[in-house]
């Protein structure tokens, strides 16, 4: 994700862009640049990391007043986090911010370069900037070379473009990305979001796909191809600025954990080539590996026991987990054929920098899976492969979590296949269940809030809980009781449910709450055993099980949620919507801070 803004009007352009920026930083923050176009020419500034460096570099050059000029704030997904590959990107035609992916961008390089072309950036985005710079040099017409442009490009985009010749226009095209238009008295506007430019007009039109607008000083007019001008609808936005920095919702943390299914598609679809995972430059270290050894903090570490237990089932791969703060310290015996995979969402938490340059040092391959482009795991490791869940800004990992998952699902079908464990049909149609009914069936969870919220009634006023579970579940009870206590300040534990017996039931008494995941369909008799065992001493029990499980099992009388049913492989990523979801609700009921919770930050970068 990345923030476009942009503004033409009777006003100096730059202190609309530096305060959309601001509003849009929380889609990106790895780099920032501006473009500012005059009568004889335009001059772009752009640097590197935060808003604020952007902003020293531009007091330091003091550019004269311009009316027209487009803004950028990056997410990086091509290309590392640099002054270079920052936007906007320049060609010798225009100027051009960009969000989103582009997925042929090596085809169209390789056409570029055969036609004279040099880039500077390691960015899609430059490809994308010459293509329209090569259409335009053609045809003359910044509608026209849009259209043509765009026809060529397969992935998700979407553009803000000043040609030089036409210094006093904006130029903006979607597809898959949002862009919204604006309107006021002193100009009009574009950008990624809402709350870039609701200070100066609540009226916004959010385009439409493949339409093309044309931003001028005194209005907007729209194209659609093949060169129709069309009317779009212009809505009130009755958000206040802060509600439409978080989408409309309360908190940055449930607006991500709805981004989920579209998160999921985006990096499910990444890594799909032919109906297949494929993890670009990993597949030697994978085809390798006798051995994993999983490294990772907090919630990382939970995703890397879900992927410890796909993996070992699917490919039979033996896999270690440890935490990295552990790790780093620890006496480490590795054997011939290891791999050391480390996650995290940030890319930069110290203890698994410093677990990753010790598996270095003895000479053990690392591959690191962060959503971080270009932070310091993703530089330092072997090889790396990205989660794309865009900025994740609450402290509470949800997204992050939920696409780990997914794609150590995904890695786990990649290895098995590898390891000749399964066919080659067989693991399309385990990955193309990931592809397609994945978010589908996250989207069923996000439905079910109202249940979800009735159960918090039992458990937001309580002072401990246990999560319980077995194989798996019991490895979802981690992460469900390490995202309640971290937000609700609920003391929770979660315990293996058969392991019960051997000392902690002594703290269950009379309306204990205990929160039982049972999903796994494997252990279901062995699960209930527990639970009558709690029940009989006077436990307050919510189970969270499967539609089918619930059907076709005798579940005691007590509050439950109710999951879709899905293929196993599915199912932990089904499961940690819902107890993202519980543990939200349960937190805003008791009126707490969620997105910052006491004593966090959202990276751990000291020791
Ligand atoms: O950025 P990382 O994934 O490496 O962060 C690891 C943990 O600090 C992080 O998951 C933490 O546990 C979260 N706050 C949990 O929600």
């Amino acid at each position: 994700m990345c923030g476009i803004i942009g503004y033409v009007g009777n006003k100096s352009c730059l202190p609309f862009l530096l305060e959309g920026l601001d509003a849009l930083e929380y889609r990106g923050y790895d780099s920032a640049g501006v473009s500012l176009a005059y009568g004889d020419g335009i001059d772009t500034v752009k640097s590197k990391g935060k808003l604020a460096v952007l902003r020293e570099k531009l007091e330091e050059l003091s550019p004269p007043i311009s009316f027209c000029g487009i803004g950028h704030t990056r997410w990086a997904t091509h290309g590392e986090p640099s002054d270079i590959n920052s936007h906007p990107h320049v060609t010798p035609a225009l100027t051009l911010v960009h969000n989103g992916i582009i997925e042929n961008h090596a085809s169209i390089a390789r056409e570029l370069v055969e036609r004279g072309v040099s880039f500077i950036s390691d960015t899609d985005t430059e490809r994308a900037a010459y293509l329209i710079d090569l259409c335009y040099s053609e045809c003359k017409d910044p509608v026209e070379a849009i259209f043509k442009a765009t026809k060529m490009l397969s992935g998700s985009f979407a553009f803000g473009v000043i040609f030089k010749d036409r210094p006093e226009c904006i130029y903006a095209v979607r597809r898959d990305s949002p862009l919204i238009v604006g309107q006021s008295e002193n100009g009009c506007f574009l950008a990624s979001d809402v709350p870039a430019i609701l200070p100066h007009t609540n009226i916004c039109c959010r385009l439409d796909e493949g339409v093309v607008a044309e931003l001028r000083g005194d209005g907007i007019s729209f194209f659609s191809a093949p060169y129709t001008r069309i009317e779009q609808k212009f809505e009130e936005i009755k958000w206040s600025p802060e509600q439409a920095q978080k989408g409309g919702y309360a908190h940055f943390m449930i607006k991500e954990i709805h981004e989920e299914p579209m998160a999921l598609r985006r990096t499910l679809e990444h890594i799909n080539r032919d109906g297949l995972p494929y993890f670009e430059g990993a597949e030697r270290l994978l085809r390798e590996a006798r051995s994993i050894k999983m490294v990772a903090c907090g919630t990382a570490m939970h995703a890397c026991l879900i992927g410890k237990h796909m993996i070992e089932k699917l490919a039979r791969i033996p896999v270690s987990v440890e935490i990295a703060s552990e790790f780093r310290y620890g006496e480490q015996i590795f054997d011939g054929g290891s791999l050391t995979l480390l996650l995290s969402q940030s890319g930069e938490t110290a203890d698994t920098v410093a677990a990753l340059r010790r598996a270095k040092e003895l000479g053990i391959p690392t591959l690191a899976i962060v959503n971080v482009f270009g932070s310091t795991l993703a530089r330092e490791a072997d090889e790396v492969i990205y989660t794309l869940a865009g900025p994740e800004i609450s402290v509470a990992s949800t997204k992050a979590y939920s696409l780990q998952c997914a794609i150590l699902s995904a890695l786990a079908i990649s290895l098995s296949l590898i390891r000749g464990r399964t066919d080659e049909e067989s693991a399309k149609a385990l990955f193309g269940s990931l592809l397609s009914d994945l978010p589908r069936l996250v989207d069923e969870v996000l439905a079910k809030e109202k249940e979800i919220v009735r159960v918090t009634d039992k458990i937001y006023s309580a002072e401990h809980l246990f999560y319980i579970g077995r194989g798996i579940d019991y490895y979802l009870a981690l992460e469900a009781s390490l995202k309640l206590k971290e937000i609700s300040y609920i003391h929770s534990e979660a315990y293996p449910s058969g392991e019960l017996k051997h000392g902690t039931i002594s703290l269950v008494s009379d309306g204990t709450p205990i929160v039982a995941l049972i999903t796994d369909s494997s252990l279901v008799e062995k699960s209930l055993l527990a639970v009558h065992e709690v029940i009989s001493r006077g436990a307050k029990v919510t189970v969270i099980c499967t539609d089918r499980i619930s059907r076709e099992h005798e579940l005691p009388e007590c509050e439950k949620i109710i999951l879709p049913d899905a293929p196993e492989h599915l199912l932990p990523v089904v499961t940690a919507t819902a107890i993202q979801l519980l543990a939200y609700f349960t937190a805003t009921k008791k009126g707490l801070d969620v997105d910052k919770p006491r004593n966090l930050a959202k990276s751990v970068t000291v020791e």
